[in-house]
This record gives C-alpha cells, structure tokens and sequence, in this order.
C-alpha cells in the first residue's frame, strides 16, 4: 500500500480546492447542466476530498461510489463527509448526505484498482473522477482505466496529476539534483509496476484521444506560502526529503543540507484532465439532402 494518512490528506485539502483549474471545472459543470441525476465513481478517493471540491459542479442528485483500497481511508471517509454535509444519514452500509441544494447518496467500495477495476467501476457510471491518484498510477494501467471508461462511454475528469514542476524557496544550489532523485523515486512501482509519476498527465491525455475522447487540460498548481501554508510546506518537504533519500541518487549530506534551512514557499504544478465521449459534429439531417449541420 501507499500508505496515505488521514491527517496528510486533511492537511492538503484546501491547497487542492483552491488550486483546481476553473477552465476544465466550468467545462465539467456545462457538460451535465442539464442532468437532473448522476452516477459518479472516484477512483483512490482516500478521505472524500474529491467529492467534497466537485459536488458544486455536478446536477442536483447525486450517486457516488468511493473507492480506495485502504479501509481505514474510506472509514475517515464517512466522518468527513459527516463533518462537511449540512446534515448525514447511515443506510445501511451508504450514506445519505444533504448539502445545499445537493442531495448525495454515496458508497464505499474497498478494492485494489490494480485486480479489480471493473468491479470497482460498476457498469453504468456517468462520470469516472478522481483527484492526485494517476501518477500513481503505471503506463500500462493508465490505458487499461482509459479503455474500462472509454468503453463505458463515461466522461472522465481527474484533478492535480503531479505534471513535474517542482519549485522551493528559497533556492538551493542542490534543488536540480534532487529533482531528479526525487522523480525516479516518483517512477518506483506504487502497486501498479513502475508508476507514470509526472508523464501521467501526457499519458492521460494521449489514451482518452486515441479513444476518440474530446479532451480538455489546465494547470492547477499549489502555490505554497508562508506563513498560511507553513504546515503544508513542511510536510511536504519532509515528505520530499525523505523521497529523495529513498532514491539512493544524492548523498545524504547534500540532502540533510538542503532540508536544513527554513522553507517559506513551494509551488508544485499540476495538471487537471477532462475527456468526454467524441460525437460527430457533423449530423445527417433525413430532411434535407444537400447540407450537412453544423451542431
Ligand atoms: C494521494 S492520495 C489521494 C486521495 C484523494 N483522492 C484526495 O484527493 O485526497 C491517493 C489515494 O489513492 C489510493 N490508492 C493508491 N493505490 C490504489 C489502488 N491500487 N487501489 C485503490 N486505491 C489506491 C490511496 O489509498 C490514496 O487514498
């Protein structure tokens, strides 16, 4: 397992809201303004985070199905959801949730999107989500949840795939070297075999439109500060130093150095993904014989 705590997830969680990329978010919400219901499914969904930033967006009912192989994730799961919902009921094993205007039933689902992706996806989803899951993610397994989606004719949107900007502040004259490290560490197998890392995004976008898939990109990087993101920078470059030294490419006193002085900035680029089901835009008009229409 990967092994994601509750307390970094929380942690994490308004940098992620705030930095997802209003173009793809408003493309996403125009695609279903006209739904009344939809099924969703969230692929790693940890704590809920990626309900709690997208229910906005999407129609008035909604059906999620949160699936994460982590148990104890998606037991937090339900205290969170609790937390943010205006009021939570328990139907036996789902949750019934009302949110503003929102209505939301929601699943849990414990499974490895590795072996059982087709159960974990179900038949029917509207719309396959998920949010800082695919460079987790390996090459081969990314085209194997693109086919599973495209084949389900599903629109698709995940969020903060880690794109390989990496920046901190201040500058150090180690920073490069341990980039490098800290992406072969981003490379090392996290349950799939060796994962995507920071080419996910590029990888994402190449397999929905070699599906026939309409796809639409933006960035949506963290812009860490401090003093109002010191906890969250320094999670993260404890989390990045340990990486690094996990990689075995720096030696441990360049990277002790880099860790030891005081970081009051980080920006860490990522890249958000919407693909939806192509369709002609050409469409045959029985009535009329000479013009094609323009739709
Ligand atoms: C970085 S966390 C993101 C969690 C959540 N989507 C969020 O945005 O807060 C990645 C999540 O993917 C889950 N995960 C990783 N590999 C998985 C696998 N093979 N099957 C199911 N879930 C997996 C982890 O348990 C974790 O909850």
């Amino acid at each position: 397992m990967t092994g994601f705590s509750t307390d970094w997830l929380a942690l994490r969680e308004s940098a992620d809201h705030r930095s997802r990329n209003s173009n793809v978010a408003d493309a996403l919400q125009a695609h279903f303004g006209l739904r009344d219901t939809l099924r969703i499914v969230d692929l790693g969904s940890g704590t809920g985070s990626n309900l709690r930033g997208t229910a906005d967006l999407l129609p008035t009912h909604q059906q999620w199905t949160l699936v994460d192989y982590d148990a104890a994730l998606l037991s937090s799961a339900r205290t969170a959801l609790a937390d943010w919902a205006d009021s939570a009921q328990s139907v036996g094993e789902n949750m019934q949730l009302k949110k503003g205007h929102l209505n939301l039933e929601v699943t849990f689902k414990v499974a490895d999107l590795a072996n059982d992706l087709d159960a974990a996806l179900g038949e029917t989803p509207d719309l396959v989500t998920a949010s800082a899951f695919f460079d987790l993610v390996s090459p081969a397994a990314i085209g194997k949840i693109a086919q599973a989606v495209t084949k389900r004719r599903a629109a698709f949107c995940t969020v903060l795939t880690y794109n390989g900007i990496q920046q901190w502040v201040p500058r150090h004259p180690s920073d490069s070297a341990l980039v490098s490290a800290y992406h072969h560490h981003q490379r090392s197998d996290k349950g799939f075999g060796p994962a995507a890392g920071p080419t996910a995004p590029a990888i994402l976008a190449d397999r929905f439109t070699a599906s026939g898939y309409r796809v639409l990109e933006g960035d949506s990087p963290w812009n860490l500060k401090a003093p109002s993101d010191a906890a969250l920078i320094n999670e993260l470059s404890r989390g990045y130093v340990r990486a690094v030294g996990e990689a075995g490419k720096v030696d441990a006193a360049a990277i002790e150095k880099w860790g030891a002085r005081s970081i009051t900035g980080s920006v860490v680029g990522h890249t958000d993904t919407l693909a939806f089901p192509g369709h002609n835009v050409f469409m045959d008009d029985p009535e009329d014989d000479d013009d094609d229409e323009v739709i």
